[in-house]
């Protein structure tokens, strides 16, 4: 396959950015054993494969905008194009050697996302997408899955932090899900969850709590592949709820219905604590 121009530069980008972060990697292994464990080593990781990032779509498109996880909001004199970078989406599993992790660039044109690339440096899995011209990984085309009965189906989803997000919803929503699917999982990369949907590995995937940068290339890689992408509710609002639901019709359907049920779940039990001698 022959990529366009503007994948080129992402793909260019995102193998350098790569190749520090697999470097990091067995570094990251190394540090396991010492008592000061890899956790600051990670944070330059991280730092400094945006830095690459930040460069090389810079060398190649120096007017547009970018958002990036770890340095924020920089205009460009291009007020219509937008990069939208997670540098190392996967940090978790990143601090503890676990090869899931991956670098995510979405590149936005007035609002909207025109193109997606989600890459694993770890096993050298690049999911691209354009508006209108499909998915691919590894230069093949890829569709979300068949798959009709949630019985069959395998689902990823977030977990909120102790602490952080709505517990009382997420334990209502997981519950939910392990009644109706064959098997739910948690990978801990956003980006990937969604690349996983669109190449039909996963059936469906769901979490709250997330950013633009996590979501921006995986959901074109979604609708790309000939699935759907909404926030929790259905709606188009994913940037702003920060929040995905991604499937095949009917997978994406089943599980937004599923999330209704789980919420009103939650809303009975919270007044059934609030009332609560
Ligand atoms: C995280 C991952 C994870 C999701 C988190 C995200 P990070 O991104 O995508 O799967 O559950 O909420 O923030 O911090 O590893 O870039
Ligand atoms: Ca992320
Ligand atoms: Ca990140």
């Amino acid at each position: 396959m022959i990529h366009s121009a503007i994948l080129n530069v992402m793909v260019k980008a995102a193998h350098r950015a790569g190749r520090s972060l697999k470097r990091d990697l067995g570094e990251v292994e190394n540090l396991q054993v010492s008592m000061k464990g890899p956790r600051n080593f990670v944070t330059a990781a991280d730092r400094r494969a945006e830095e690459i990032v930040r460069e090389e779509l810079a060398k190649a498109r120096p007017d547009y905008g970018f958002l990036g996880e770890e340095g924020g909001a920089h205009e460009g004199t291009d007020k219509t194009h937008r990069w939208i970078v997670d540098p190392l989406d996967g940090t978790t599993n990143f601090l503890h050697g676990i090869p899931h992790f991956a670098v995510s660039i979405g590149l936005e044109r007035a609002g909207t996302i025109v193109a997606g690339m989600v890459y694993n440096p770890a096993n050298d899995d690049m999911f691209l997408a354009e508006r209108g011209k499909g998915a691919f990984l590894n230069d093949r085309r890829i569709r979300v899955a068949a798959r009709q009965n949630l019985a069959e189906a395998v689902v990823a989803c977030g977990m909120p932090h102790y602490g952080r997000g709505d517990l009382a919803l997420a334990r209502h929503e997981i519950a939910a899900a392990q009644q109706h699917f064959a098997g739910l999982r948690r990978y801990g990369a956003a980006a990937l969850d969604l690349a996983w949907v669109a190449c039909g590995r996963l059936d469906a995937y769901w979490e709250r709590d997330l950013s633009p940068w996590d979501m921006a290339a995986g959901m074109i890689l979604v609708r790309e592949a000939g699935g759907f992408v909404s926030d929790c509710d259905g709606g188009d609002e994913i940037f702003t709820k920060n929040q995905i639901v991604a499937g095949n019709d009917t997978m994406h359907k089943a599980l937004l219905r599923l999330l209704k049920e789980a919420g009103r779940e939650a809303g009975k039990e919270a007044i059934r604590e609030a009332s609560a001698p």
